[in-house]
């Protein structure tokens, strides 16, 4: 199979989740390509849709998800592939590191027993290959005493020691592409900062594409070439990275960065985006972004706008009716006055 120019293509990915009555759609016909090598920053509050994106297109979401549109990796279709099919690709190809690694690490098996795992399953290694190779990666994300600490469990690991953990099980894969969804937030400050430098390492060295899920668009942005902004399960901008700081295009974006806290000024609690974000039950009409927004008039409230060019870079879209006046403006739009109930930080 000749790989295709796109790692991954996602073509109109919609989810519904069963309620009490029918189903409430909680993504809305997500389109999204990625680049081998690639890294692209996945932005928006909580509760916009980062996490079921890719857990649809992965097939990671329970019974209750009812999941439609199409999503290709290398040219090949991976929606509603069977069982044995993903299991290859997840851990194989494609690596997900979730923010809480105890959810994903077993807490009744040593370290050693569950990268080896991972290694044989994905590279076929045993015995003493798997071991070697166990500790290579152990030693590779930072841990010290790589021998003797395959020997322990992950509750004998620090929170921080065992996010390492999993990045090395996701590298026991060799994956094409890894997918990290909130991978720092648990962690302190000065421990999230080498969590993601080493992520960040890693992915150059071995040319992998990166999919960085948070609600943190500063730190989103240090790491990725691209960014796309999702709001209430659309994605609403999709930027190079840089443009995103020179022209944000949408007026949630431009909230996002407002948000951002900056290091000279006092810490005081962010002048965030007012209101909150509606669950997918309850969507405003037309653009769901209007009743927070301070430029939205009768027209946002009517339809939904389409992702269209958002200034000279054909690459950089944005879906608002207000666009170009948008564009003209310079700093950050105002939010729209309400009484703010919540903040966006999680
Ligand atoms: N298993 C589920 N059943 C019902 N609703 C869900 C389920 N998982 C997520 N949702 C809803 O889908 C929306 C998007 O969730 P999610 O992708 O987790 O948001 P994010 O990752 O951006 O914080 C939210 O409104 C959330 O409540
Ligand atoms: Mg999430």
């Amino acid at each position: 199979m000749t790989p295709s120019a796109n790692l991954i293509e996602i073509r109109n990915l919609s989810v519904d989740f069963e309620g009490k009555r029918q189903f409430v759609r909680a993504l809305h016909g997500i389109d999204l390509t990625l680049k081998r090598g690639e890294a692209l920053g996945i932005v928006g509050e909580s509760g916009c849709g980062k996490s079921i994106t890719w857990m649809a297109a992965l097939g990671l979401l329970g019974s209750n998800a009812r999941v439609s549109g199409s999503a290709k990796l290398d040219g090949q279709e991976i929606l509603g592939a069977g069982d044995e099919t993903l299991s290859k690709i997840r851990g194989g190809r494609v690596a997900m590191i979730f923010q809480d690694p105890s959810s994903s690490l077993n807490p009744l098996h040593k370290i050693g027993w569950q990268l080896g795992e991972a290694l044989r399953l994905h590279q076929g290694l045993t015995g003493d290959a798997a071991r070697k190779e166990a500790e290579r990666l152990i030693d590779r994300v930072g841990i010290a005493n790589a021998r003797q600490r395959l020997g322990e469990y992950p509750h004998e690991f620090s929170g921080g020691m065992n996010q390492r953990v999993m990045i090395a099980m996701a590298l026991a894969g060799n994956p094409d592409l890894v997918v990290a969804d909130e991978p720092t937030t648990a962690l302190d400050a000065t421990i999230q900062a080498q969590i993601l430098d080493l992520i960040d390492d890693i992915r150059r060295e071995r040319g992998m594409a990166l999919v960085l899920i948070s609600h943190d668009l500063g730190m989103v942005s240090e790491m990725t070439e691209r960014v796309a902004v999702m709001y209430c399960g659309r994605i609403i901008e999709d930027t190079p990275t840089a443009d995103l700081f020179d022209h944000p295009a949408h007026p949630y974006t431009r909230g996002l960065i407002a948000a951002i806290p900056s290091f000279d000024g006092p810490r005081q609690r962010l002048a965030a985006i007012s209101g909150t974000v509606p669950p997918p039950a309850n969507l405003p009409p037309g653009c769901t972004f209007a009743p927070r927004c301070a430029l939205a008039d009768i027209g946002c409230k009517r339809t939904v706008p389409l992702m269209r060019t958002a200034g000279s870079d054909p690459r950089h879209r944005a879906a608002c009716e207000k666009l170009d006046a948008v564009l003209q403006t310079v700093t950050p739009m105002p939010m729209a006055a309400q009484p703010s109930t919540a903040g966006m930080m999680q």
